[in-house]
């Protein structure tokens, strides 16, 4: 599996942004009208060429929460699935475990060796696989008053991806 050109996202509007500029990562991007929104980077597997990890994913800042990562991820599953079988990803991000989720992933029930927790697509989705990976986030602090003030402001129906592609 090919990487792809380097990506070049603002530091204040994106978490991980450096990660991006790595050329030896493949990218899929969202976009509204010109500007970039939202990033994927992958990468084979090293020991498997029909794994595909997804290294990164991100959101614009001001823009989380409004279903663009799924979106997103969905995209990029439709797409790499016709590459490889089976994609993982390791996080440690409870809001992108739940973003996850909406696209199709299931937490494995395995952890890297730095405790994020693994997932897979394609799963069959169990209710309590679901719980078992909720329980091993600390969701007290996960949870802060300026992520709880973020919730009750965002606007799910303004969805602002105009196109998707794969670089
Ligand atoms: C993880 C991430 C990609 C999810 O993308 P997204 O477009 O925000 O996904 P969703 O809209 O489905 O929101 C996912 C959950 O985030 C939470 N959320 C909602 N608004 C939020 C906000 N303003 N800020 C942070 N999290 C928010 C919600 O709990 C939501 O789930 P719910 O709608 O089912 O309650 C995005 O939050 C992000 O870029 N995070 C920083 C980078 C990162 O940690 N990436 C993952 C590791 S590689």
């Amino acid at each position: 599996m090919e990487g792809g050109p380097p990506i070049f996202l603002e530091g204040d509007k994106f978490s991980y942004a450096g990660k991006f500029i790595r050329k030896d990562t493949g990218k899929i991007l969202a976009k509204s009208g010109e500007k970039i929104i939202a990033a994927i980077s992958f990468s084979a597997d090293r020991n498997d060429k029909e794994i595909v990890w997804i290294r990164y994913i991100v959101v614009e800042k001001n823009l989380r929460g409004r279903g663009v990562g799924p979106k997103l991820l969905s995209y990029a599953v439709d797409n790499l699935m016709e590459q490889v079988e089976l994609i993982k990803i390791a996080t440690n991000n409870v809001f992108a475990y739940r973003a996850l989720y909406k696209s199709g992933f299931e937490y494995t029930g395995k952890k890297t060796g730095i405790s994020e927790l693994v997932l897979e697509y394609p799963r069959d989705q169990t209710e309590e696989r679901y719980l078992e990976g909720i329980g091993t986030f600390q969701l007290k602090k996960c949870l802060t008053d300026e992520v709880i003030e973020l919730l009750s402001k965002r606007d799910i129906k303004n969805m602002p991806i105009e196109t998707l592609f794969r670089l």
